[in-house]
């Protein structure tokens, strides 16, 4: 039971971490933006294109999936691996895809290359969905990988392939593939519309291999997938998540009483206060609650009620024991990586606050009613943080600033260039690179860490993965807030 709320405490909590951000230059967000994009090229895996502006990366993995008779050349790298984990993967594309679809507008030259970052992502989707009733959802045997400190170059692990089908299901990562190809659909519709209608076409069949057969990735898969992207809470979020983003790339009723009917089986009001690769329950509300605040459709009303429920959940100074803000005023949620939950929780907020401005709303928490302009602020005050307003006066971005982190956890950023030392350097070799106190010779221009522990403490520190390893899921909502705040200041 929630205790009742006085409506003055609340509101006054909120606005010391927002006025208490140390004053500092402005940001330059627009450039922020860049790197923050720039970053997609050094995930690559596979025969890099004459474009690419990353330059001390080169071709790698590029026979990824001959084993089983398949080309699965290409996709992201997920972290600081070389391993291709497609559950992030796909979460990863559906919220680079939702960046552009809200913020697009925002991104002036740089939407050329955030529609590049999705597509290397799609085109990969693509080809581990080309096969009907099977999704090839990993490429690399984890362990293989995580006991070599290697270049992606040089890799020489097992790149064992992983694959759902009828008999092994996995309704989480088969959900949130038909989500990213769903939701990429609708950002090429006008620019691409035969590769548009290619990715719409599969998301509905690869959504329906994942409500047919149902069951998690992580039974099928136990071995090769946990404790890496080991699906915790279950599939049913996938499922309506899938579906709503097949409902708002096609308009097709099915998918509008497929969300209706399943609503309450599927759980949408369910752990309310996440959303990230694993958990998508208040995306899902967020995204659905659009469609009741533009006034297209008030028999999602519940899922707005959700969705004003998450916003009050992450409020500064509404406690609640799954958010937490650091002294500096970050947000902070337990388990690993946490600059994961503070950039899609400021997306969610941003697009949230954007969705009621449009609709004149407020949020009602308790006695108190938090405003699209609170909303706002909040996440402003997160991306800040990330750039450099904080007590270390340190960038979490590398490349932004006059301080970010040097010593990365990344393979690729850590070892030296194919340029630099062409020899190859085999799997224990690496670990001296590894080791050193030195800062990494490759800037991975872009990437965000992992970032401060609760107390606002940054190690710098390869071993520290927690803290120092940056993921494309931290960057991809991340690249929508940048757009929004360069254009918005
Ligand atoms: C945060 O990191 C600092 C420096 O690495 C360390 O001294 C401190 O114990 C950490 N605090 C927590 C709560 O983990």
């Amino acid at each position: 039971m929630a205790s009742p709320v006085s409506s003055f405490l609340p509101a006054a909590i909120l606005y010391l971490i927002l006025l208490s951000a140390p004053a500092t230059a402005q940001h330059d967000y627009h450039d922020a933006l860049r790197k923050c994009i720039l970053f997609f090229e050094g995930q690559r895996s596979g025969r890099l294109p004459p474009d690419q502006r990353l330059r001390w990366r080169r071709d790698s993995a590029i026979h990824d999936g001959a084993t089983v008779g398949r080309d699965l050349s290409g996709g992201y790298y997920d972290a600081g691996d070389n391993i291709k984990f497609g559950f992030p993967m796909a979460f990863t594309t559906t919220l680079l895809s939702w960046s552009i679809i809200d913020f697009g507008r925002n991104m002036g030259p740089e939407l050329g290359n955030a529609l590049k970052a999705v597509k290397w992502g799609t085109d990969y989707l693509l080809k581990a969905t080309a096969v009907p009733g099977v999704v090839f959802v990993q490429v690399g045997d984890p362990y293989s990988d995580h006991n070599c400190w290697e270049r992606p170059e040089d890799m020489d692990t097992l790149r064992t392939v992983y694959k759902i089908d009828r008999s092994h299901p996995g309704s989480d990562v088969a959900g949130e593939t038909a989500a990213a190809l769903a939701a990429a659909s609708i950002v090429f519709r006008s620019r691409d519309p035969s590769y548009s209608r290619l990715l719409l076409n599969r998301a509905v069949s690869v959504f329906e291999f994942a409500d047919r057969h149902r069951g998690a990735y992580s039974g099928s898969l136990r071995k090769a997938v946990c404790p890496f992207y080991c699906d915790v809470n279950g599939y049913q979020d996938e499922l309506l998540w899938g579906a709503a983003w097949l409902h708002k790339a096609s308009r097709r009723r099915e998918y509008r009483e497929y969300i209706f009917r399943n609503e309450v089986v599927l759980r949408a009001g369910d752990t309310i206060n996440e959303f990230g690769w694993d958990n998508k329950h208040a995306g899902i509300n967020v995204l659905i609650s659009k469609e009741v605040l533009m006034g297209r459709a008030e028999y999602f009303s519940s899922f707005r009620q959700n969705a004003d429920e998450f916003i009050c959940s992450i409020l500064p100074g509404i406690s609640h024991p799954q958010v937490q803000y650091s002294p500096g005023g970050l947000i902070f949620k337990a388990g690993g990586s946490n600059m994961q939950h503070v950039t899609s929780l400021s997306f969610l907020l941003l697009t949230y606050s954007n969705y009621l401005s449009h609709a004149n709303r407020n949020v009602p928490c308790g006695g108190f009613s938090a405003s699209p302009s609170m909303l706002r602020q909040l996440a402003k005050r997160q991306v800040d943080y990330i750039l450099g307003d904080n007590p270390l006066r340190m960038s979490y971005m590398v490349g932004y600033g006059a301080r970010y982190p040097l010593r990365i956890h990344h393979r690729a950023s850590s070892l030296p260039s194919v340029q630099a030392h062409p020899a190859r350097i085999g799997c224990k070799a690496g670990s001296r690179y590894f080791l050193s106190p030195n800062p990494n010779p490759n800037v991975l221009v872009g990437a965000v860490v992992g970032g401060p522990n609760v107390t606002d403490a940054f190690p710098d520190s390869r071993p520290f993965f927690q803290e120092s390893e940056p993921t494309t899921y931290i960057n991809a909502p991340l690249v929508g807030l940048l757009a929004y705040f360069s254009a918005h200041r």
